[in-house]
């Protein structure tokens, strides 16, 4: 099928390079002409695992970029909506580039086309963008509107789309939910997997093949997607309460979401507690469903909780940080990670880039280290406070303390030898228990993390043992 794609960021340019893998012809549009030049050439925008490979494999071939958004729908038999929708200042979704597509959009048809939302979008948007086509002059029957959620990950992204938990396609015709249901046939009848020139991407865990996908009116469809994001953030937050608690008394949150998440009604996937969630979407979409919920007669006040929870989360690292190192003006810190979690160059409401703000408030000299994300940390954070370094260990030297932000894998396995040398104090604050205490504490470092109980640098530390307990002295 003839596919166009408008927008081409994270989502747009994911779904364009997969519906490209799975057999389809596709079109991605974006109004920066830059963006479409570096895509054409081969640039590719973002950091997001395996999409180099789809569109290096489709590009040219069965991929397109261009800026032409009449001709692609011309051309094409679906046209996917993935533009952004920010949040207003009073909380729900900036709808204008949604709008303003759709006004174009109309007046480009010219035969029976499916108009799909993707980007995402409150309930009620699949009628107004009917609403507006229509008095644009697109013929009612020439097209029917529907909504696709999209559920991928950054980081993940391709691997969610080609191996899915569920395809949800929202649509109130036969006809339109009969277009869907093609586009993803080689997903859900299987036939994508058993080809043997797809790309080598791996299979999750546990994943079966077909993919499921779920047939629902365009109003389910679009509150499936705020709920989904709403009950994750949901989970978090309450991990996030839970591991409050657990300092408070002196349990170990770890061991906790054993013993919870072990209940397959409850499951052990989304309960790891931490800094917060961030990025471009639960913070957004939590406040947009709320928003939605409230100009419907609902006062959804779970959601006003969850956001709570999560925004005094980085409060509570930061006095984490002073209990560890008591003042903070002139202190030397490593920070490792900027982006909003792993495996993304993303720094949209990441709790690290607020937490290193805070501390440069406070005065501390910031020595920050990211796998992918310091060209967009630069754009953001203060230029003076600030050096940017090239690896961990250039980010630990000398420094009072070493800060973990983000949840990067290669964190989770620094040689710990090596740091506690380099480290001028031997103290981790880490926001994302990565590492196991006691261990920490056999290698010599005071350790502080989330809901689990601090440690000391253990007998056989030697020398760091002797400046830790000094340090913590001053702080007990
Ligand atoms: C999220 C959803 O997981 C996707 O299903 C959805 O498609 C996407 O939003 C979207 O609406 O476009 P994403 O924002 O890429 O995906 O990131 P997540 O992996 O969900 O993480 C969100 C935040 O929660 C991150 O800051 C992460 O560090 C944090 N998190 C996640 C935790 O603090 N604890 C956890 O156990 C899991």
């Amino acid at each position: 099928m003839q596919i166009a794609v408008v927008g081409s960021g994270y989502v747009g340019l994911v779904a364009a390079a997969c519906f490209a893998e799975i057999g389809h012809d596709v079109i991605s549009i974006d109004n920066d002409a830059q963006k479409i030049a570096r895509l054409q050439q081969g640039e590719i925008p973002i950091h997001e695992e395996y999409l180099p490979e789809l569109l290096k494999r489709h590009r040219d071939n069965r991929l397109m970029f261009s800026t032409d958004l009449v001709g692609a729908v011309r051309q094409s038999s679906a046209i996917f909506i993935a533009v952004g929708t920010p949040s207003t200042v009073e909380g729900d979704a900036d709808l204008s580039y949604v709008e303003s597509v759709s006004r174009a959009v109309a007046g480009a048809i010219n035969d029976y086309k499916i108009v799909v939302e993707k980007s995402t979008v409150p309930v009620f948007t699949s009628n107004w963008i009917r609403k507006v086509m229509l008095l644009d002059g697109a013929p009612a029957e020439l097209f029917d509107v529907a909504s696709n959620p999209e559920f991928l990950r950054e980081g993940t992204a391709v691997i969610d789309f080609l191996y899915p938990d569920r395809i949800v396609t929202g649509a109130n015709t036969a006809r339109c939910s009969d277009v869907l249901r093609e586009i993803y046939r080689p997903l859900t009848d299987g036939s994508y997997y058993l080809r043997p020139d797809r790309a080598a991407i791996p299979v999750p865990a546990k994943w079966a093949p077909p993919a499921r996908l779920i047939a629902t009116s365009t109003k389910s469809a679009e509150i499936i997607k705020h709920a989904s994001n709403a009950f994750l953030a949901t989970k978090i937050s309450f991990i996030n309460a839970v591991a409050n608690i657990c300092e408070s008394v002196g349990a170990d949150v770890k061991e906790v979401c054993d013993g919870i998440g072990s209940d397959s009604r409850i499951g052990n996937r989304f309960l790891n507690p931490g800094v917060g969630y961030g990025g471009s979407c639960f913070p957004k979409d939590l406040k947009a469903f709320r928003h939605v919920a409230r100009e419907n007669g609902y006062d959804f006040s779970l959601l006003s909780a969850v956001i709570t929870i999560n925004d005094e989360q980085r409060a509570r690292f930061l006095r984490k940080v002073r209990t560890a190192l008591w003042t903070l003006k002139g202190k030397k810190l490593a920070v490792l990670g900027l982006a909003f979690k792993g495996g993304t160059d993303d720094i949209r409401e990441s709790p690290a880039i607020e937490i290193v703000k805070s501390l440069l408030k406070e005065g501390c000299e910031i020595r920050a280290y990211d796998p992918a994300a310091i060209e967009r940390a630069r754009e953001v954070l203060p230029a003076h406070g600030v050096s940017y370094m090239d690896s961990p260990y250039t980010a630990a030297q000398g420094a009072d303390a070493l800060l973990i932000l983000t949840d990067w894998s290669g964190f989770a396995n620094l040689e710990l030898e090596r740091l506690r040398a380099i480290l001028a104090y031997p103290i981790i604050v880490d926001g994302r228990n990565l590492y196991d205490p006691a261990a920490m504490s056999n290698h010599g470092f005071l350790y502080y993390s989330i809901g689990r109980p601090d440690v000391q640098p253990g007998r056989s530390a030697g020398k760091s043992e002797k400046m830790a307990t000094a340090i913590s002295g001053k702080v007990d």
